[in-house]
């Protein structure tokens, strides 16, 4: 908290994390998916979010591209706006786990520096933080194209598109790594929540 306005106080009459845990039993926790867009980062996120609801769990779902419809209209994809939409997601995440709740964010987040500030407002709070790669190529993702961005940049009437013509840099010591090959959303969504249990 170190460039917070020294006109503004803290106030701690609320509960603790810890405290708040052993009073609701309930302990929060963000996994973090990042990969390039179709990589299936929201596709597997939305699993995890039905298998830990089914199984009694609290879990809310941070989709990037649904928070760019009202928190986070107001930005684009500039380098910028990239690391402060990564900031606010990172800030809602923390707040809804500290609640108690699992967050599931998929955010391309393509830069390691942000996924760094996510982990460490994670971190300070006292709240697990597990970042998932879904490591698809570009290649992969754009024969997928689902919502046809990448026909869109190849055509040039996308500009700075990640993967095209806009950088993506690979996580260097993800927990968990995702390959396609490594099966349907459910299943990948039964592995991912197994970091959970660590
Ligand atoms: S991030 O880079 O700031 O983390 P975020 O995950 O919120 O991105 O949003 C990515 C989604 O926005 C993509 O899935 C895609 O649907 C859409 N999109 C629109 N323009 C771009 C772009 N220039 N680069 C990447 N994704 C884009």
């Amino acid at each position: 908290m170190a460039d917070h306005n020294p006109n503004i106080v803290w106030n701690s009459d609320g509960f603790s994390h810890e405290e708040r845990s052993a009073a609701t039993g309930l302990n929060g926790a963000t996994i973090w998916f990042t990969g390039l867009s179709g990589s299936g980062k929201s596709t597997v996120a939305a699993a995890c979010e039905r298998l830990l609801i089914a199984s009694g769990k609290p879990a809310y779902l941070l989709d990037g591209d649904n928070l760019r419809y009202g928190l986070n209209k107001d930005l684009g994809f500039s380098a910028e706006d990239r690391h402060e939409n990564v900031r606010r997601v990172s800030e809602v995440a923390r707040l809804f786990s500290d609640a108690g709740f699992i967050s599931l964010v998929p955010l391309i987040s393509p830069y390691n520096k942000d996924r760094e500030m996510a982990r460490e407002v994670h971190e300070l709070a006292g709240i697990p933080f597990f970042e998932v790669f879904l490591n698809a190529t570009v290649d992969v993702c754009e024969k997928r194209d689902p919502k046809g961005l990448y026909a869109k940049a190849r055509a040039g009437e996308l500009k700075g598109f990640t993967g095209i013509d806009d950088p993506y840099e690979k996580p260097d010591s993800p927990d968990l790594v995702i390959s396609p090959e490594d099966g349907a959303p459910f299943a990948v969504a039964t592995k991912v929540i197994t970091l959970l249990e660590n």
